[in-house]
């Protein structure tokens, strides 16, 4: 049984708005107490078990890394490493075997399907550090991929550079590439949950990849009980181009529709590229967003992605910023013996 305060974070959809807003802010107030020099060690002691069976090179070292700057130890097990990846433990026992010596889990798999499993039998919160089926047969296409942690971050650095003035429900966000349900499961978290935080989304993308007619009424739904924010499909990056506050785009994995790389590109490359066509058309103060690695002359030409409107690697960075509030907001409020450091 998990502990009654314990909550994981798996699907975004299960936090609150309330909740979210919490987060973002001790994820900000953990950043501005790192460049005052402050860093306190909340998680002293605690162990992070982090799983994976997909290569990371973000995900893995901002957990680690944060684990440790707040005083607490992060161990990397890949398939290699555990029964499970040979298939001698099923996942249900790995999970509940951790957990009975961890103190949070955090798990990056192919498939949602096998996040779930690690949730349902771990006594100690479980982080997603992605699902994203890059297969048929692990649920590619599904609706259920997500990326919470990256879209953490993602808030994290809209937050610090929208422009003055504005509050993030004041946002027009632009995506750029596949839209469709289950085929970037960045863009899935983003579609699910920044119209509830009261963000305008525009998916731009050729209408055969736009999301469903389902999932887009879903996603509306969800937002009209919260922020309210519109959903917008256009087939013309252009129309909003001016609007937009935040061009974001992510690698289209076209080995699963069948076709060549040349044929991708015909279908995305440039009219759904980030290049300064685009830009020309962009407020001065847009910011281009990708959550890497990508491919340079793909989704962002050269000169975006070097540009003054980059925003790429400050993006990568604040991943260390949002994991250290995700696990300080997860896992503190139960080792309450600290709070004299926040004294
Ligand atoms: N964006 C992201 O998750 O990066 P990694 O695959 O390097 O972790």
């Amino acid at each position: 049984m998990k502990h009654e305060h314990y909550m994981d974070m798996n699907r975004l959809s299960d936090w609150s708005v309330e909740q979210i807003n919490e987060l973002l802010d001790t994820c900000l107030l953990l950043k501005e107490m790192e460049e005052k020099g402050v860093r306190l060690p909340l998680l002293k002691d605690v162990v992070l078990a982090m799983m994976f069976d997909q290569q990371s090179t973000r995900t893995r070292v901002s957990f680690e890394t944060a684990m440790t700057q707040l005083g607490g130890h992060a161990m990397f097990l890949d398939g290699s490493s555990l029964h499970a990846g040979s298939g001698q433990e099923d996942i249900a026992e790995t999970a509940a075997i951790i957990s009975s010596m961890a103190d949070a889990i955090m798990i990056r798999s192919l498939s949602q399907r096998v996040i779930d499993e690690v949730v349902a039998n771990s006594t100690v919160p479980v982080i997603s550090g992605m699902s994203c089926a890059l297969f048929q047969e692990d649920g590619f296409g599904s609706q259920e991929q997500h990326h919470p942690t990256q879209v953490i971050a993602d808030l994290i650095t809209m937050i610090e550079r929208k422009p003055a003035g504005k509050k993030l429900s004041d946002l027009t966000f632009m995506w750029l590439g596949d839209g469709a349900d289950g085929f970037d499961c960045v863009f899935m978290d983003h579609l699910s949950l920044f119209p509830r935080l009261g963000i305008r989304v525009i998916c731009a993308a050729p209408k055969k990849f736009w999301p469903s007619d389902e999932l887009l009424a879903k996603c509306r739904a969800q937002a009209a009980e919260d922020g309210n924010g519109e959903i917008i499909c256009t087939e013309d990056p252009l129309e909003y181009a001016g609007e937009t506050d935040f061009f974001y785009t992510g690698v289209v994995n076209y080995h699963n529709y069948g076709v060549s790389e040349e044929e991708a590109f015909k279908v995305f490359y440039p009219k759904y590229q980030i290049n300064a066509d685009l830009m020309a058309h962009a407020p001065k103060s847009a910011w281009v967003l990708h959550y890497l690695p990508g491919n340079r002359n793909w989704e962002l030409t050269d000169e975006v992605w070097d540009g003054p409107q980059s925003a790429l690697l400050p993006l990568g960075e604040n991943r260390l910023y949002a994991q250290r509030g995700i696990l300080v907001y997860i896992l503190w409020p139960l080792r309450r013996n600290t709070s004299e450091y926040l004294k």
